[in-house]
Protein backbone atom coordinates (compact mmCIF):
# COMPACT_ATOMS: atom_id res chain seq x y z
CA UNK A 1 0.00 0.00 0.00
CA UNK A 2 1.63 3.22 -0.83
CA UNK A 3 0.06 6.94 -0.04
CA UNK A 4 -0.79 9.05 -3.86
CA UNK A 5 -1.72 12.17 -3.70
CA UNK A 6 -4.07 13.58 -6.66
CA UNK A 7 -4.40 16.89 -7.26
CA UNK A 8 -6.22 19.10 -9.79
CA UNK A 9 -6.46 22.70 -11.42
CA UNK A 10 -8.52 24.85 -9.17
CA UNK A 11 -10.98 27.17 -11.20
CA UNK A 12 -11.46 30.80 -10.99
CA UNK A 13 -14.78 32.00 -9.39
CA UNK A 14 -16.03 34.32 -11.80
CA UNK A 15 -18.37 32.37 -13.35
CA UNK A 16 -20.62 29.25 -13.46
CA UNK A 17 -19.06 25.62 -13.57
CA UNK A 18 -18.47 25.14 -17.07
CA UNK A 19 -18.38 21.34 -19.02
CA UNK A 20 -15.05 21.83 -19.48
CA UNK A 21 -14.21 22.02 -15.84
CA UNK A 22 -15.93 18.72 -15.62
CA UNK A 23 -12.42 16.84 -17.47
CA UNK A 24 -9.95 17.55 -14.29
CA UNK A 25 -12.63 16.35 -12.25
CA UNK A 26 -13.48 12.91 -13.55
CA UNK A 27 -9.55 12.35 -14.82
CA UNK A 28 -8.21 12.76 -11.24
CA UNK A 29 -11.14 10.82 -9.94
CA UNK A 30 -10.80 7.66 -11.93
CA UNK A 31 -6.84 8.32 -11.32
CA UNK A 32 -8.00 8.13 -7.50
CA UNK A 33 -10.73 5.21 -7.39
CA UNK A 34 -8.72 3.03 -9.39
CA UNK A 35 -5.76 3.58 -6.83
CA UNK A 36 -8.14 3.09 -3.74
CA UNK A 37 -8.97 -0.24 -6.08
CA UNK A 38 -4.98 -1.36 -5.54
CA UNK A 39 -5.18 -0.42 -1.76
CA UNK A 40 -3.77 3.04 -1.64
CA UNK A 41 -4.61 5.68 0.31
CA UNK A 42 -5.11 8.50 -1.58
CA UNK A 43 -5.58 12.28 -1.21
CA UNK A 44 -7.06 13.61 -3.50
CA UNK A 45 -7.34 17.79 -3.85
CA UNK A 46 -10.02 19.96 -5.31
CA UNK A 47 -10.72 23.94 -5.02
CA UNK A 48 -11.15 27.13 -5.85
CA UNK A 49 -9.03 30.00 -7.03
CA UNK A 50 -10.68 33.31 -5.54
CA UNK A 51 -7.48 36.20 -5.73
CA UNK A 52 -6.93 38.33 -8.83
CA UNK A 53 -8.44 41.15 -10.59
CA UNK A 54 -10.75 38.62 -13.11
CA UNK A 55 -12.26 37.64 -10.16
CA UNK A 56 -12.82 41.02 -8.18
CA UNK A 57 -13.66 43.05 -11.55
CA UNK A 58 -16.51 40.41 -12.31
CA UNK A 59 -17.89 40.76 -8.29
CA UNK A 60 -17.70 44.77 -9.04
CA UNK A 61 -19.91 44.13 -12.45
CA UNK A 62 -22.62 42.62 -10.25
CA UNK A 63 -22.15 44.65 -7.39
CA UNK A 64 -21.42 42.51 -4.80
CA UNK A 65 -18.85 42.70 -2.44
CA UNK A 66 -16.37 40.42 -3.39
CA UNK A 67 -16.06 38.33 -0.30
CA UNK A 68 -19.68 37.52 -0.88
CA UNK A 69 -19.28 36.62 -4.47
CA UNK A 70 -16.60 34.11 -4.23
CA UNK A 71 -18.15 32.26 -1.33
CA UNK A 72 -21.08 31.89 -3.49
CA UNK A 73 -19.38 30.73 -7.00
CA UNK A 74 -16.77 28.66 -4.57
CA UNK A 75 -19.98 27.01 -3.34
CA UNK A 76 -21.65 26.11 -6.94
CA UNK A 77 -18.41 24.34 -7.88
CA UNK A 78 -18.74 22.33 -4.33
CA UNK A 79 -21.93 21.37 -5.76
CA UNK A 80 -20.79 20.48 -8.78
CA UNK A 81 -18.29 18.25 -7.64
CA UNK A 82 -20.43 16.53 -5.45
CA UNK A 83 -23.03 16.15 -8.44
CA UNK A 84 -20.29 14.72 -10.43
CA UNK A 85 -19.66 12.00 -7.04
CA UNK A 86 -15.91 12.95 -7.20
CA UNK A 87 -14.31 11.22 -4.06
CA UNK A 88 -12.12 14.04 -3.40
CA UNK A 89 -10.65 14.26 0.37
CA UNK A 90 -9.80 18.07 0.73
CA UNK A 91 -11.44 20.99 -0.62
CA UNK A 92 -8.99 24.59 -0.42
CA UNK A 93 -10.31 27.94 -1.05
CA UNK A 94 -7.39 30.69 -1.79
CA UNK A 95 -9.21 32.74 0.97
CA UNK A 96 -8.43 30.36 3.30
CA UNK A 97 -6.55 31.91 6.33
CA UNK A 98 -4.58 28.84 6.56
CA UNK A 99 -3.85 29.18 2.63
CA UNK A 100 -2.73 32.57 2.72
CA UNK A 101 -0.78 31.44 5.88
CA UNK A 102 0.80 28.80 3.95
CA UNK A 103 1.85 31.17 0.72
CA UNK A 104 3.61 33.52 2.87
CA UNK A 105 5.65 30.97 3.96
CA UNK A 106 6.60 29.87 0.44
CA UNK A 107 7.16 33.44 -0.29
CA UNK A 108 9.51 34.16 2.41
CA UNK A 109 11.51 30.82 1.72
CA UNK A 110 11.70 31.89 -2.00
CA UNK A 111 13.62 35.12 -0.65
CA UNK A 112 17.02 34.18 -2.15
CA UNK A 113 15.42 33.40 -5.58
CA UNK A 114 13.75 37.03 -5.83
CA UNK A 115 14.61 40.71 -7.24
CA UNK A 116 13.02 43.41 -7.87
CA UNK A 117 12.60 45.00 -11.18
CA UNK A 118 10.67 47.42 -13.11
CA UNK A 119 8.00 45.71 -15.89
CA UNK A 120 7.74 47.11 -18.70
CA UNK A 121 5.28 45.15 -21.17
CA UNK A 122 1.73 43.39 -21.82
CA UNK A 123 0.02 41.34 -19.94
CA UNK A 124 -3.67 39.29 -20.69
CA UNK A 125 -6.39 39.79 -17.59
CA UNK A 126 -8.34 36.64 -18.82
CA UNK A 127 -4.97 34.23 -18.73
CA UNK A 128 -3.89 36.38 -15.56
CA UNK A 129 -0.41 36.26 -17.14
CA UNK A 130 2.46 38.37 -18.52
CA UNK A 131 2.48 38.09 -21.99
CA UNK A 132 6.14 38.43 -23.66
CA UNK A 133 7.09 41.21 -26.90
CA UNK A 134 7.18 38.06 -29.21
CA UNK A 135 4.03 36.32 -28.34
CA UNK A 136 2.90 40.20 -28.34
CA UNK A 137 3.49 40.59 -31.98
CA UNK A 138 2.50 37.28 -32.95
CA UNK A 139 -0.69 37.46 -31.27
CA UNK A 140 -0.62 41.11 -33.23
CA UNK A 141 -1.70 42.27 -29.60
CA UNK A 142 -4.71 40.12 -29.17
CA UNK A 143 -4.91 37.55 -26.50
CA UNK A 144 -6.44 34.34 -29.06
CA UNK A 145 -7.85 32.36 -25.83
CA UNK A 146 -9.82 35.33 -24.75
CA UNK A 147 -10.44 37.69 -27.62
CA UNK A 148 -8.81 40.61 -25.67
CA UNK A 149 -6.40 43.50 -26.34
CA UNK A 150 -3.18 42.73 -23.93
CA UNK A 151 -2.98 45.74 -21.16
CA UNK A 152 0.20 47.86 -21.63
CA UNK A 153 2.11 47.61 -18.27
CA UNK A 154 4.60 49.49 -16.67
CA UNK A 155 5.38 48.79 -12.99
CA UNK A 156 7.30 47.84 -10.48
CA UNK A 157 7.53 43.83 -9.88
CA UNK A 158 9.11 41.57 -7.99
CA UNK A 159 10.58 38.63 -9.84
CA UNK A 160 11.59 34.74 -9.52
CA UNK A 161 14.67 33.93 -10.80
CA UNK A 162 13.81 31.51 -13.89
CA UNK A 163 16.92 30.81 -14.79
CA UNK A 164 18.27 29.62 -11.34
CA UNK A 165 16.10 26.37 -11.99
CA UNK A 166 15.83 26.07 -15.99
CA UNK A 167 18.26 23.20 -16.17
CA UNK A 168 17.23 21.31 -13.09
CA UNK A 169 13.75 21.86 -14.68
CA UNK A 170 14.57 20.51 -17.79
CA UNK A 171 16.45 17.14 -16.97
CA UNK A 172 13.57 16.38 -14.73
CA UNK A 173 10.88 17.00 -17.70
CA UNK A 174 13.47 14.81 -19.82
CA UNK A 175 14.48 12.23 -17.50
CA UNK A 176 11.12 11.46 -16.51
CA UNK A 177 11.28 12.82 -12.74
CA UNK A 178 8.59 14.84 -13.66
CA UNK A 179 6.79 13.19 -16.14
CA UNK A 180 4.15 15.35 -18.60
CA UNK A 181 1.53 12.92 -20.50
CA UNK A 182 1.09 12.66 -23.46
CA UNK A 183 4.68 13.17 -24.59
CA UNK A 184 3.36 15.91 -27.15
CA UNK A 185 3.35 18.20 -24.41
CA UNK A 186 6.02 17.18 -22.79
CA UNK A 187 8.11 18.51 -26.11
CA UNK A 188 5.92 21.44 -25.85
CA UNK A 189 7.24 22.61 -22.39
CA UNK A 190 10.42 21.72 -23.54
CA UNK A 191 11.00 23.96 -26.27
CA UNK A 192 8.64 26.96 -24.30
CA UNK A 193 11.42 26.23 -21.60
CA UNK A 194 14.25 27.12 -23.78
CA UNK A 195 13.54 30.70 -23.48
CA UNK A 196 11.51 31.48 -20.89
CA UNK A 197 12.09 34.71 -19.35
CA UNK A 198 12.90 35.10 -15.04
CA UNK A 199 9.19 35.71 -14.21
CA UNK A 200 6.84 38.64 -12.70
CA UNK A 201 5.56 37.45 -9.43
CA UNK A 202 3.68 40.38 -8.04
CA UNK A 203 2.10 43.81 -8.49
CA UNK A 204 1.69 46.84 -6.93
CA UNK A 205 -1.46 46.91 -4.62
CA UNK A 206 -2.80 49.86 -6.19
CA UNK A 207 -3.23 47.66 -9.64
CA UNK A 208 -4.50 44.57 -7.41
CA UNK A 209 -6.04 44.94 -4.43
CA UNK A 210 -7.82 41.66 -4.27
CA UNK A 211 -4.62 39.05 -3.04
CA UNK A 212 -2.37 37.64 -0.47
CA UNK A 213 0.22 40.66 0.80
CA UNK A 214 3.35 40.28 -0.11
CA UNK A 215 5.68 39.40 3.67
CA UNK A 216 7.47 43.06 4.71
CA UNK A 217 6.25 45.11 1.46
CA UNK A 218 2.80 46.42 1.82
CA UNK A 219 2.77 47.91 -1.62
CA UNK A 220 3.00 44.47 -3.30
CA UNK A 221 0.31 41.90 -3.65
CA UNK A 222 1.37 38.38 -4.66
CA UNK A 223 0.47 37.13 -8.94
CA UNK A 224 -2.55 35.30 -8.40
CA UNK A 225 -0.33 32.20 -10.28
CA UNK A 226 2.32 31.88 -7.53
CA UNK A 227 -0.63 31.81 -4.52
CA UNK A 228 -2.93 29.82 -6.79
CA UNK A 229 -0.11 27.04 -7.57
CA UNK A 230 0.26 26.94 -4.04
CA UNK A 231 -2.79 25.39 -3.28
CA UNK A 232 -1.44 21.74 -3.85
CA UNK A 233 0.72 22.37 -0.47
CA UNK A 234 -1.03 24.68 1.21
CA UNK A 235 -4.03 22.10 1.63
CA UNK A 236 -1.69 19.86 3.34
CA UNK A 237 -0.29 21.92 5.89
CA UNK A 238 3.13 23.43 4.58
CA UNK A 239 5.37 24.10 5.42
CA UNK A 240 5.21 22.40 8.46
CA UNK A 241 2.82 18.93 8.90
CA UNK A 242 3.58 15.19 8.85
CA UNK A 243 0.54 15.70 5.51
CA UNK A 244 3.29 17.08 3.72
CA UNK A 245 6.24 14.63 4.86
CA UNK A 246 3.68 11.65 3.61
CA UNK A 247 1.81 12.86 0.90
CA UNK A 248 4.16 15.29 -1.29
CA UNK A 249 5.14 14.73 -4.06
CA UNK A 250 2.23 14.47 -5.66
CA UNK A 251 1.57 11.19 -7.84
CA UNK A 252 -0.87 13.31 -10.70
CA UNK A 253 -1.43 16.98 -10.86
CA UNK A 254 -4.71 17.17 -13.72
CA UNK A 255 -4.68 20.18 -15.46
CA UNK A 256 -6.52 21.35 -19.03
CA UNK A 257 -3.55 22.40 -22.02
CA UNK A 258 -3.96 26.10 -21.79
CA UNK A 259 -2.38 26.10 -17.96
CA UNK A 260 0.57 23.64 -18.37
CA UNK A 261 3.27 26.27 -18.67
CA UNK A 262 2.15 27.17 -15.04
CA UNK A 263 2.32 24.10 -13.89
CA UNK A 264 5.51 23.04 -16.10
CA UNK A 265 7.74 25.94 -15.41
CA UNK A 266 6.50 28.12 -12.85
CA UNK A 267 5.44 25.54 -10.12
CA UNK A 268 8.38 23.54 -10.54
CA UNK A 269 10.70 26.58 -9.99
CA UNK A 270 8.69 27.48 -6.78
CA UNK A 271 9.14 23.67 -5.66
CA UNK A 272 13.29 24.12 -6.26
CA UNK A 273 12.92 27.21 -4.79
CA UNK A 274 11.72 26.27 -1.52
CA UNK A 275 13.17 22.84 -1.39
CA UNK A 276 10.52 20.25 -2.02
CA UNK A 277 10.33 17.64 -4.95
CA UNK A 278 8.39 17.99 -8.33
CA UNK A 279 5.39 16.10 -8.46
CA UNK A 280 5.74 12.75 -10.38
CA UNK A 281 3.24 13.29 -13.24
CA UNK A 282 1.60 16.45 -15.20
CA UNK A 283 -1.56 14.91 -17.14
CA UNK A 284 -2.49 17.73 -19.49
CA UNK A 285 -5.80 17.30 -21.08
CA UNK A 286 -7.23 19.15 -23.77
CA UNK A 287 -10.73 21.34 -24.08
CA UNK A 288 -14.59 20.26 -24.82
CA UNK A 289 -15.56 21.65 -27.29
CA UNK A 290 -19.05 22.30 -28.48
CA UNK A 291 -19.56 21.37 -32.40
CA UNK A 292 -16.38 21.71 -33.03
CA UNK A 293 -16.23 25.10 -31.70
CA UNK A 294 -14.66 26.73 -28.58
CA UNK A 295 -17.31 27.36 -26.04
CA UNK A 296 -18.58 30.79 -25.91
CA UNK A 297 -21.18 33.15 -24.27
CA UNK A 298 -21.39 35.07 -27.99
CA UNK A 299 -21.52 31.53 -30.40
CA UNK A 300 -24.51 30.85 -28.11
CA UNK A 301 -22.70 27.09 -27.59
CA UNK A 302 -22.14 26.75 -24.24
CA UNK A 303 -22.64 23.64 -23.11
CA UNK A 304 -24.29 23.71 -19.30
CA UNK A 305 -22.96 20.63 -17.36
CA UNK A 306 -26.24 20.47 -14.99
CA UNK A 307 -28.67 20.49 -17.99
CA UNK A 308 -26.58 17.41 -19.41
CA UNK A 309 -26.56 15.54 -15.99
CA UNK A 310 -30.20 16.14 -14.99
CA UNK A 311 -31.70 14.80 -18.50
CA UNK A 312 -29.19 11.51 -18.76
CA UNK A 313 -27.79 11.11 -15.13
CA UNK A 314 -24.84 10.87 -13.78
CA UNK A 315 -23.35 7.58 -15.34
CA UNK A 316 -24.11 8.40 -18.59
CA UNK A 317 -22.23 11.90 -18.22
CA UNK A 318 -19.53 10.38 -16.18
CA UNK A 319 -19.13 7.36 -19.33
CA UNK A 320 -19.27 9.78 -21.99
CA UNK A 321 -16.61 12.08 -20.57
CA UNK A 322 -14.45 9.22 -19.60
CA UNK A 323 -14.86 7.22 -22.81
CA UNK A 324 -15.79 9.65 -25.51
CA UNK A 325 -14.24 12.51 -24.82
CA UNK A 326 -10.33 12.22 -25.76
CA UNK A 327 -8.25 12.28 -23.25
CA UNK A 328 -5.36 14.32 -24.78
CA UNK A 329 -6.69 16.11 -27.69
CA UNK A 330 -9.39 18.57 -28.05
CA UNK A 331 -12.64 17.06 -28.11
CA UNK A 332 -16.31 17.40 -29.32
CA UNK A 333 -19.38 17.31 -26.94
CA UNK A 334 -22.79 17.31 -29.49
CA UNK A 335 -25.61 15.91 -28.28
CA UNK A 336 -26.04 13.38 -30.73
CA UNK A 337 -22.84 11.89 -29.99
CA UNK A 338 -24.04 11.70 -26.42
CA UNK A 339 -27.30 10.06 -27.43
CA UNK A 340 -26.27 7.72 -29.28
CA UNK A 341 -23.11 6.62 -27.02
CA UNK A 342 -26.20 6.31 -24.32
CA UNK A 343 -28.51 4.12 -26.59
CA UNK A 344 -25.95 2.02 -28.16
CA UNK A 345 -23.83 1.67 -25.31
CA UNK A 346 -24.85 2.35 -22.37
CA UNK A 347 -28.86 0.86 -23.05
CA UNK A 348 -28.16 -1.61 -25.94
CA UNK A 349 -24.76 -3.14 -24.15
CA UNK A 350 -24.71 -2.86 -20.87
CA UNK A 351 -28.31 -2.47 -19.50
CA UNK A 352 -29.38 -5.15 -21.53
CA UNK A 353 -26.68 -7.45 -20.33
CA UNK A 354 -28.00 -6.93 -16.86
CA UNK A 355 -31.33 -7.32 -17.25
CA UNK A 356 -31.12 -10.45 -19.31
CA UNK A 357 -28.63 -11.95 -17.03
CA UNK A 358 -30.79 -11.38 -14.16
CA UNK A 359 -34.36 -12.45 -15.57
CA UNK A 360 -32.49 -15.31 -16.57
CA UNK A 361 -30.91 -16.23 -13.00
CA UNK A 362 -34.24 -15.26 -11.66
CA UNK A 363 -36.45 -17.67 -13.38
CA UNK A 364 -34.26 -20.47 -13.03
CA UNK A 365 -33.59 -19.81 -9.26
CA UNK A 366 -29.73 -19.49 -9.96
CA UNK A 367 -27.94 -17.32 -6.86
CA UNK A 368 -25.63 -14.81 -6.79
CA UNK A 369 -21.75 -15.45 -6.96
CA UNK A 370 -18.88 -14.38 -4.71
CA UNK A 371 -16.16 -12.76 -6.70
CA UNK A 372 -12.49 -11.54 -5.30
CA UNK A 373 -10.88 -8.45 -7.38
CA UNK A 374 -9.02 -9.01 -10.24
CA UNK A 375 -6.82 -6.24 -11.51
CA UNK A 376 -5.50 -7.37 -15.19
CA UNK A 377 -2.07 -5.81 -16.09
CA UNK A 378 -3.60 -5.24 -19.10
CA UNK A 379 -5.99 -2.54 -17.48
CA UNK A 380 -3.32 -1.06 -15.34
CA UNK A 381 -0.91 -0.88 -17.78
CA UNK A 382 -3.01 1.61 -19.48
CA UNK A 383 -4.66 3.25 -15.73
CA UNK A 384 -0.60 3.50 -14.72
CA UNK A 385 -0.23 5.52 -18.11
CA UNK A 386 -3.32 7.28 -17.98
CA UNK A 387 -4.95 6.62 -21.13
CA UNK A 388 -8.26 6.19 -18.78
CA UNK A 389 -10.47 5.72 -22.14
CA UNK A 390 -8.75 3.13 -23.77
CA UNK A 391 -9.18 0.97 -20.27
CA UNK A 392 -13.08 2.01 -20.31
CA UNK A 393 -12.47 0.53 -24.28
CA UNK A 394 -11.31 -2.71 -22.67
CA UNK A 395 -13.88 -3.19 -19.96
CA UNK A 396 -16.57 -2.04 -22.73
CA UNK A 397 -14.75 -5.52 -24.62
CA UNK A 398 -15.61 -7.32 -22.05
CA UNK A 399 -19.25 -6.52 -22.09
CA UNK A 400 -19.58 -7.34 -25.69
CA UNK A 401 -17.90 -10.54 -24.89
CA UNK A 402 -20.00 -11.31 -22.06
CA UNK A 403 -23.18 -11.03 -24.43
CA UNK A 404 -21.96 -12.63 -27.12
CA UNK A 405 -20.91 -15.46 -24.42
CA UNK A 406 -25.18 -15.36 -23.45
CA UNK A 407 -26.30 -15.46 -27.00
CA UNK A 408 -23.69 -18.13 -27.95
CA UNK A 409 -24.48 -20.25 -24.99
CA UNK A 410 -28.23 -20.06 -25.26
CA UNK A 411 -28.97 -20.65 -21.31
CA UNK A 412 -32.84 -20.58 -22.33
CA UNK A 413 -32.28 -23.52 -24.51
CA UNK A 414 -30.55 -25.28 -22.17
CA UNK A 415 -33.44 -24.89 -19.31
CA UNK A 416 -35.94 -25.88 -22.01
CA UNK A 417 -34.18 -29.35 -22.53
CA UNK A 418 -34.57 -29.58 -18.63
CA UNK A 419 -30.23 -29.10 -18.99
CA UNK A 420 -30.67 -28.20 -15.16
CA UNK A 421 -26.99 -28.20 -13.95
CA UNK A 422 -25.62 -26.73 -17.09
CA UNK A 423 -27.70 -24.05 -16.38
CA UNK A 424 -26.29 -23.12 -13.43
CA UNK A 425 -23.08 -23.46 -15.23
CA UNK A 426 -23.28 -21.12 -17.60
CA UNK A 427 -25.27 -18.68 -15.56
CA UNK A 428 -23.02 -18.48 -12.76
CA UNK A 429 -20.19 -18.47 -15.31
CA UNK A 430 -22.09 -15.08 -16.77
CA UNK A 431 -22.09 -14.05 -13.55
CA UNK A 432 -18.62 -14.15 -12.88
CA UNK A 433 -17.35 -12.67 -15.28
CA UNK A 434 -20.21 -9.32 -14.90
CA UNK A 435 -18.93 -9.22 -11.38
CA UNK A 436 -15.12 -9.35 -12.54
CA UNK A 437 -15.96 -6.81 -15.23
CA UNK A 438 -18.02 -4.55 -12.65
CA UNK A 439 -15.35 -4.35 -10.59
CA UNK A 440 -13.42 -2.74 -13.16
CA UNK A 441 -15.86 -0.63 -13.99
CA UNK A 442 -15.72 1.31 -10.41
CA UNK A 443 -13.30 3.76 -11.23
CA UNK A 444 -15.09 4.92 -14.08
CA UNK A 445 -18.97 4.48 -13.16
CA UNK A 446 -19.52 3.94 -9.20
CA UNK A 447 -22.95 3.83 -8.64
CA UNK A 448 -23.45 1.47 -11.77
CA UNK A 449 -20.49 -0.74 -11.17
CA UNK A 450 -22.28 -1.09 -7.33
CA UNK A 451 -25.45 -1.59 -8.21
CA UNK A 452 -24.08 -4.76 -10.72
CA UNK A 453 -22.58 -6.16 -7.99
CA UNK A 454 -25.19 -5.58 -5.74
CA UNK A 455 -27.76 -7.54 -7.83
CA UNK A 456 -25.16 -10.07 -8.59
CA UNK A 457 -23.36 -11.22 -5.58
CA UNK A 458 -27.05 -11.45 -4.14
CA UNK A 459 -28.25 -14.67 -2.37
CA UNK A 460 -31.29 -14.28 -4.67
CA UNK A 461 -30.79 -12.29 -7.84
CA UNK A 462 -33.47 -9.82 -8.29
CA UNK A 463 -33.52 -7.83 -11.86
CA UNK A 464 -33.43 -4.32 -11.76
CA UNK A 465 -37.40 -2.59 -11.13
CA UNK A 466 -36.35 0.40 -13.99
CA UNK A 467 -33.75 -1.08 -16.45
CA UNK A 468 -30.40 0.78 -16.03
CA UNK A 469 -30.77 2.77 -18.80
CA UNK A 470 -34.28 3.39 -20.14
CA UNK A 471 -34.22 4.53 -23.47
CA UNK A 472 -36.18 7.54 -24.22
N1 LIG B 1 -7.47 29.28 -11.83
C1 LIG B 1 -6.71 28.71 -12.87
C2 LIG B 1 -6.05 27.40 -12.44
C3 LIG B 1 -5.16 27.51 -11.25
S1 LIG B 1 -4.46 25.97 -10.83
C4 LIG B 1 -3.34 26.36 -9.68
C5 LIG B 1 -7.58 28.43 -14.10
N2 LIG B 1 -8.90 28.36 -13.90
S2 LIG B 1 -9.97 28.04 -15.05
O1 LIG B 1 -11.24 28.11 -14.41
O2 LIG B 1 -9.76 28.88 -16.18
O3 LIG B 1 -9.67 26.57 -15.51
C6 LIG B 1 -9.72 25.49 -14.59
C7 LIG B 1 -9.46 24.17 -15.31
O4 LIG B 1 -10.50 23.93 -16.25
C8 LIG B 1 -8.16 24.16 -16.12
O5 LIG B 1 -7.53 22.89 -16.02
C9 LIG B 1 -8.64 24.40 -17.53
O6 LIG B 1 -7.78 23.90 -18.50
C10 LIG B 1 -9.94 23.64 -17.51
N3 LIG B 1 -10.84 24.07 -18.56
C11 LIG B 1 -11.43 25.27 -18.77
N4 LIG B 1 -12.18 25.23 -19.91
C12 LIG B 1 -12.08 24.00 -20.46
C13 LIG B 1 -12.64 23.33 -21.55
N5 LIG B 1 -13.45 23.91 -22.43
N6 LIG B 1 -12.34 22.01 -21.70
C14 LIG B 1 -11.54 21.33 -20.83
N7 LIG B 1 -10.99 21.94 -19.80
C15 LIG B 1 -11.22 23.27 -19.61
O7 LIG B 1 -7.05 28.27 -15.17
Amino acid sequence: MSKVYICTAIPYVNGNPHIGHAMDYLLADTYARYHRLKGDEVRFQVGTDEHGNKVFSTAQKNHIPVEEYVQENSDKFREFIKRLNISYTDFVRTTDPEHVRSVQEVWKKLEPHIYSAEYDGWYCEGCERFVTQKEYEENEGCCPDHQKPYQKLSEHNYYLRISDFKERIRSAIESGEMRITPEFRKQEMLRLLEDAPDISISRPRKQLTWGVPVPGDDDQVMYVWVDALSNYISVLGYPDSDDMKEFWPAAAQFVGKDILRFHAITWPAILLGIGLDLPKNLVVHGHVLSNGQKMSKSLGNVIDPMEVLNRKGLPAFRYFFLRHIDSFADSDFTNEKFENAYNNELANDLGNLVQRLATLCKKNDVAGVQSELKLTSEFCVLMDKFEFSKALDLVWGKIQQLNKQIDDQKPWELAKNGESERVQEVLQDLERGLVDTAQLLTVFLPETAQQIIDIFTATAVIPPAQPLFPKN
